[in-house]
């Protein structure tokens, strides 16, 4: 889960020109479970990629497939024998050329004390590895390469010196290892720098990004957790009902959201989901009528509400995401109001976006006469105010940013920030709210496990925006009974 969600990260937000894996991605590759242990169950998280049971070795060779920049990996001491390793993983060339830059991978013998050594044949390849390129040479490897004596790491390649004259000569820029779970800073010496990457596997989960601007090595650790003491909480994830879950299971998002640093969450599934079978929901031909639809019903609202009570004492809340209906009226039954401890409204679907050509300015006007309804229908946070529109592949209506922070204002409604699409929030409207003072509601909206609590985007607008976190709602301010 620590994998994919690196990866979705990678993927959306920070797209890097080359991935480096930099070793021991199993704590015991060498050991009979890398190939025989089954992984989990179908059930488990792999079950859409791999049918059936894999070993936990290509259950991470699947992940990190789907990581969509050149990506080089390295086998660690942990992993057991190199050449089993890449029946799982693809092996690296010798040396690749992205943007400009050559990578040149190694792997280093081990040595006692958990360091390795440079063979002789590798050392005559990095004299080479100059020839034809006079872009940043950089060295890949797992065990650390750094200058004796220049850092904490207590391992090395025990002809650390032998090698950096050879690096030197052959004017390499940059060398990255792991190995090192805590990982060193950028160790300069003349034009050269060495880092040990941190490891993803502790927590607060670090990896970081490295910037080779003109030949001068930059960086930046980033970490899947999130940062201590701004106690954020997710407004909005879905769950094993839904009929767009990818992976969702309540209790594991529970325990991932723990686990990432959440102070607490909410589940607040599509309620024309539970009521309706899916043909109806996802035709939208409960919307003219929303509650009163006669046909498709299949209402599973009472097992959902009572299977996300289960997780009360877990800093969790059970609410819903009510779809807007046609009339603007939230799509709740009346007896659910009171039993929700939270009501996000959702405008999914427009009339006019349901015909062959819809027209922009009609859309426009149709969405805003639904929202003053709907806005002041006893929702809590108005969920992706304008996505509406993107999702149409049309602009969200800028003139009808102020009438929308009026109407959150005037009801009290909090504007949900949600990057579930690509594109996220519109940041001027986010801005308005703020200067407004219409409380902001993080949600990840997560359809999969991976996505739960993820707020690096959203913590970048309000930095983006230069808000604080004062700006954001507290569950107290949203959450029916918060805390009980
Ligand atoms: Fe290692
Ligand atoms: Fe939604
Ligand atoms: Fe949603």
């Amino acid at each position: 889960m620590l994998l994919r969600r690196a990866v979705r990260r990678l993927n959306r937000y920070l797209r890097p020109d080359v991935t480096l894996l930099l070793g021991d991605l199993l704590d015991d590759g060498g050991g009979n479970g890398a190939r025989n242990l089954l992984c989990e169950a179908p059930g488990g998280p792999f079950r859409q990629k791999v049918p059936g049971t894999i070993s936990p070795r290509a259950a991470l060779a699947a992940i990190v497939d789907e990581i969509e920049s050149p990506t080089i990996v390295i086998p660690g001491n942990h992993d057991g024998d190199a050449d089993r390793f890449y029946e799982d993983f693809p092996r690296p060339a010798l040396t690749l050329d992205v943007a400009g830059v050559r990578f040149v991978s190694f792997v280093d013998p081990e040595e006692p004390g958990w360091n390795a050594r440079r063979t002789r044949r590798d050392l005559d390849r990095l004299r080479e590895a100059r020839r034809g390129h006079d872009g940043p040479l950089v060295c890949v490897q797992h065990v650390p390469l750094l200058p004796p004596g220049r850092s904490d790491c207590e391992f090395n390649l025990t002809n650390a010196e032998e090698v950096i004259e050879v690096c030197r000569a052959a004017g390499v820029t940059l060398t990255i290892a792991g190995h090192y779970h805590p990982g060193t800073p950028l160790v300069r010496e003349g034009d050269m720098a060495f880092v040990a990457a941190p490891g993803l596997c502790e927590r607060p989960f670090p990896f970081c990004i490295i910037d080779l601007e003109e030949g001068r090595a930059s960086l930046e650790r980033h970490e899947l957790a999130l940062p201590a003491g701004l106690g954020l909480f997710d407004f909005h994830t879905h769950t094993e009902f839904a009929y767009c879950s990818a992976d969702m299971e309540m209790s594991r998002a529970v325990s991932l959201a723990r686990e990432f640093g959440l102070a607490g969450m909410a589940f607040t599934e599509h309620s024309g989901q539970l009521l309706f079978d899916g043909e109806t929901y996802w035709s939208g031909a409960f919307l003219p009528d929303g509650i009163d639809h006669p046909k498709g019903v299949r209402d599973r609202t009472d097992d959902y509400l009572a299977r996300a009570g289960d997780f009360a004492e877990h800093r969790t809340a059970c609410g819903l995401e009510a779809d807007c209906d046609f009339k603007g009226r939230p799509v709740i039954r009346p007896q659910d109001r009171d039993r929700v401890q939270l009501l996000l409204g959702a405008v999914h679907r427009l009339p006019e976006l349901m015909r062959p050509r819809p027209d922009p300015a009609k859309t426009a006007a149709e969405f805003m006469s639904l929202a003053e309804r709907f806005v002041r229908s006893g929702i809590g946070v108005l969920a992706h105010p304008f996505r509406v529109f993107s999702r149409a592949g049309m602009e969200a209506p800028r003139e009808a940013f102020a009438p929308m922070v009026r109407l959150l204002k005037d009801a009290g409604v909090a504007a949900e920030v949600n990057f579930h699409d690509q594109n996220g929030p519109q940041a001027d409207f986010i801005r308005m709210c703020v200067d407004e003072g219409v409380k902001l509601a993080f949600g990840s909206d997560a359809h999969s496990l991976s996505e739960v609590g993820e707020f690096a985007p959203h913590l970048g607008l309000l930095e983006e925006i230069g808000a604080g976190p004062e700006a954001l709602a507290r569950p107290e301010d949203l959450v029916r009974g918060w805390p009980w």
